[in-house]
């Protein structure tokens, strides 16, 4: 997880994320020889749904070190550190960046994120804390007959990776007219997928409204429906969301309905601030909540659970309706983060199928960060392990190469093959091979360059699990046959790059 390259804005995704993933926060926090002993309340940057950030800092001092006790509405988090002088600094995990710097000015601390934001923090008084919320218990277990959708991988577009909280209704709409024009939608990207941030306040009657990005969701729904496509949405079983809005806490079924009403139809539901309330052991049936009340809906609603992989999701996700379910914490748009998510999520091949996938998270190709080697990697690799495929790049502007990348047909038709298996890696030296049984007896074979030089790879017909020699190959990226000669193909293979082909048997 990237804790500091994802904090755009609030302590609660900060905490959120290390709450989650008890990921260690270590913070370092100088100050004046006067003690910062003591309640502070911290008031942070605007949230768009016009709520003022929160936190609440306890803090211990014993000479210059200081122990922090950090809590915002739904998080809580505890955090070390040193003081020096009157200026403060707070690391997160990475030790060579600070999380957060300030001083302590007069009475008040004043505090700067890694993001940028600021945040003023005075003596807390007993009207700076915040309201208690009731315990819910969670319901009892049982299973759900599958729900019938997404049979292969969903495919869409997602607006976090790239937008984060910078998304509103037009740029949505933006989103859907590029992916019917450029070619998207007839390729099978058919979800425009909207994620965090556009949740306003509850109303009086537990009715939450949009914020001001998103005026009008039905009529959003409506129009990303006319151009052939469906509209996905996000929420979460906490009080807040990780982006710090509200959440479905308490108000499962009220959201179910509401977006239901809307013509949502997928939801991303994000753990984030739930594990403020419900223990990890309680995720499924937290999660059999929604699942119940997205049914309850009578609407067909892909269900898409966002748990960072806890508490073994793989073995259960599919019992609560849930159509995927997140294995690993956020990607970023870097080499070591993309690999490192398929390959964390290895244990899971046994558990993908039609109806319920394994998500290594959404695409970063085209987000210009890896080079378009790495980029034909990542592709192969989320087709290879039967993973949704959802864009996270500007689709509107895309280069020649990401279009040939995200709209590779050949590659996409491996992603969703009707027997929906996910490869494993076999290892040897630098090189992986990835091997995906498909529905007509062929298979899809990739192997990836993990090293830094040019390697040859050599595909071996009898490593393949095919039936009888080979009768036909093709590499899906140069699309042209290839010829196995005496059973082996062999061929250069750049760094960080794929060789990836669909070989069939005679
Ligand atoms: C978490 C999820 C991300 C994204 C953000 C939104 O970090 O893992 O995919 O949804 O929350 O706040």
């Amino acid at each position: 997880m990237q804790v500091e390259s994802r904090t755009k804005g609030v302590w609660a995704r900060v905490l959120a994320v290390c709450g989650l993933v008890s990921c260690l926060v270590l913070a370092t926090v100088a100050v004046h020889a006067q003690s910062m002993a003591g309640r502070w309340a911290a008031s942070g940057p605007t949230l768009d749904n016009g709520e003022a950030q929160k936190a609440i800092l306890e803090v211990t001092q014993t000479g210059e070190q200081l122990k922090v006790n950090v809590r915002t509405p739904g998080y809580a988090s505890e955090a070390k550190g040193t003081a020096k002088g009157n200026h403060f600094e707070i690391f997160g995990s990475d030790a060579a960046k600070p999380w957060f710097v300030g001083d302590l000015v007069g009475t008040e601390l004043h505090i700067v994120q890694d993001n940028g934001d600021h945040w003023v923090a005075k003596a807390a008084t007993p009207a700076d804390e915040f309201p208690p919320l009731p315990y819910i218990d969670p319901p009892a277990l049982h299973k759900v007959p599958y729900n019938g959708l997404a049979k292969t991988p969903p495919m869409g577009w997602n607006s976090w990776n790239l937008f984060e909280s910078k998304i509103d209704d037009k740029t949505v709409r933006t989103m859907a007219d590029a992916m019917v024009s450029n070619g998207m939608r007839d390729a099978g990207y058919i979800y425009v997928n909207i994620d965090d941030t556009w949740e306003g306040t509850r109303d009086a009657q537990g009715v939450l409204h949009t914020n001001h990005k998103f005026p009008d969701m039905k009529a959003l729904a409506d129009y990303v429906h006319s151009r052939g496509l469906k509209l996905g949405i996000y929420s979460g079983p906490g009080p807040r969301t990780c982006g710090g809005y509200p959440a479905s806490y308490g108000h499962e079924e009220q959201d179910a309905k509401m977006i239901a009403e809307w013509g949502i139809d997928y939801l991303k539901y994000d753990w984030c601030s739930a594990g403020s309330i419900y223990k990890n052991e309680q995720l499924q049936p937290i999660y059999q909540r929604m699942g119940d009340a997205l049914r309850a809906t009578g609407r067909p609603i892909v269900y898409s659970l966002c748990e960072y992989g806890m508490g073994s999701v793989e073995k259960w996700g599919a019992d609560v309706d849930g159509n995927l379910w997140r294995t690993t914490g956020d990607i970023s748009d870097e080499w070591t983060s993309m690999i490192g998510n398929v390959e964390t999520q290895v244990y899971t091949a046994p558990y993908a199928g039609p109806g319920h996938w394994n998500d290594p998270d959404m695409l970063e190709v085209g987000n210009g960060h890896m080079t378009d080697d790495e980029y034909r990697t990542h592709m192969s690799l989320w087709a290879l392990v039967a993973a949704p495929l959802l864009a996270g790049n500007d689709i509107r502007t895309m280069s020649p190469v990401t279009k040939s990348i995200l709209l590779n047909k050949e590659l996409i038709a491996i992603d969703q093959d009707a027997l929906g298996k996910q490869a494993s890696p076999v290892k040897n030296g630098t090189l992986e091979t990835w091997v995906k049984p498909l529905a007509d007896g062929s298979v899809a074979v990739g192997v990836v360059n993990m090293g830094t030089a040019a390697a040859e790879a050599t595909v071996n017909a009898k490593d393949l699990g095919l039936n009888a020699p080979v009768k036909s190959a093709r590499d899906l990226w140069s699309h042209k046959a290839v010829h196995f000669s005496n059973g082996t193909y062999k061929a250069s293979v750049p760094t960080h790059g794929v060789l990836l082909l669909k070989v069939s048997a005679q």
